[in-house]
């Protein structure tokens, strides 16, 4: 795999070996004058998960609704599922599930009862639609409270229940908008299973939004960074990790003059007085890390202990929009 760097677009080469289950060429809508996506290219392989990555605003529920065939594009071609958005958007309608950034759940009806209005939706026969729903509850650990009004429900059971819904009818793939925000820690790793099953088990291809950097790196095979209305880079996070330094070792130690000590053998390195810490900056590997520790052994200086921070997707993320504001 090849990083290129083009006119601020950072793109990596694939090959062609699976097939696209999403490809997108120059996708653009605006509203009145306000530009919102401004020619987006993607190529999403089967059976692989997708994160659009952007802040609020940045054209992610835009660009969901467009290769779903919600809203039509002003420019640009995709196809979705084998189907073309333009030509056969009921063949991309037939293939694909869509869970939404606000639930889709009936406050009113019960867990099995949203689950059977689906199958309903799809023309499901009854028995078939039962069958489903049944295999869902149980899958998503909500038969306990199948018989329940969905208004009960927390913001974490709504989501699974949202998520089962989308799954009535079998979709090859399937777009998540923001699928965990709001969720709790434990919830949103509950979800993140769900997620990593769904494409383990049922090979469907998972196209998903998020803010959260953390669940990009957790779930997607490739990451790519919306900003302004266009993919500023994409990669996997390994690659989007390395496009950008901010590695350092951090070293505490004991008293002021241990760390003067230091201070004076690295001499790109920065002070953290009060932490009696360093930041030698540098990659995080095995032979830096010897090249410091030896350093420090031949001066004698004593360190009380010492982190590796490799730069994270956020690092990423603020480098490339320069939104440092942000942090
Ligand atoms: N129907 C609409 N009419 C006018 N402007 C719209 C419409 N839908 C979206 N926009 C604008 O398009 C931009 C992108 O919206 P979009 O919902 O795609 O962003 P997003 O990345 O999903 O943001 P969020 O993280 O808040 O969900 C926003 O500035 C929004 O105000
Ligand atoms: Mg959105």
């Amino acid at each position: 795999m090849t990083s290129v760097l083009t006119s601020g677009t950072v793109s990596t080469d694939t090959g062609n070996a699976s097939p696209a289950a999403i490809s997108a060429v120059g996708l653009a809508k605006s509203y009145g004058d306000k530009v919102v996506l401004d020619g987006i290219d993607l190529r999403i392989p089967e059976g692989t998960v997708f994160a659009l990555l952007g802040p609020n605003g940045a054209g992610k529920t835009t660009t969901v609704q467009i290769l779903s065939t919600l809203i039509p594009a002003d420019a640009g071609a995709a196809q979705v599922a084998g189907y073309d958005l333009a030509t056969a958007p009921d063949g991309v309608r037939g293939a694909v599930g869509v869970t939404g950034q606000f639930a889709a759940v009936d406050n009113l009806l019960t867990a099995e009862e949203n689950l059977l209005l689906m199958a309903d939706l799809q023309h499901l026969p009854r028995r078939e639609g039962r069958r489903r729903a049944a295999q869902l509850l149980d899958r998503f650990d909500l038969t306990e409270v199948a018989r329940k009004p969905a208004v009960t429900f927390s913001g974490g059971m709504r989501r699974k229940l949202d998520l089962a819904m989308t799954l009535v009818g079998e979709p090859r793939v399937i777009f998540l908008d923001e699928p965990t925000t709001g969720l709790d820690p434990r919830s949103r790793r509950t979800m993140w299973e769900l997620i990593r099953d769904l494409v383990e088990r049922d090979r469907v291809t998972v196209f998903l939004t998020t803010q959260y950097l953390d669940e990009a790196d957790q779930l997607a095979d490739r990451i790519a960074l919306l900003d302004h209305g266009k993919l500023i880079a994409e990669g996997t996070a390994e690659e989007l990790k390395r496009l950008i330094p901010g590695g350092h070792l951090r070293l505490r130690f004991a008293d002021a003059s241990q760390l003067d000590a230091a201070a004076a053998l690295f001499t790109a390195s920065a002070r953290e007085d009060e932490a009696l810490a360093l930041r030698i900056p540098g990659e995080a590997s095995i032979a830096a890390l010897r090249t410091v520790l030896d350093t420090l052994d031949g001066a004698a200086v004593r360190a009380e202990s010492l982190t590796v921070h490799t730069p994270d997707l956020d690092d990423v993320f603020l480098t490339l929009t320069g939104r440092q504001e942000r942090a």
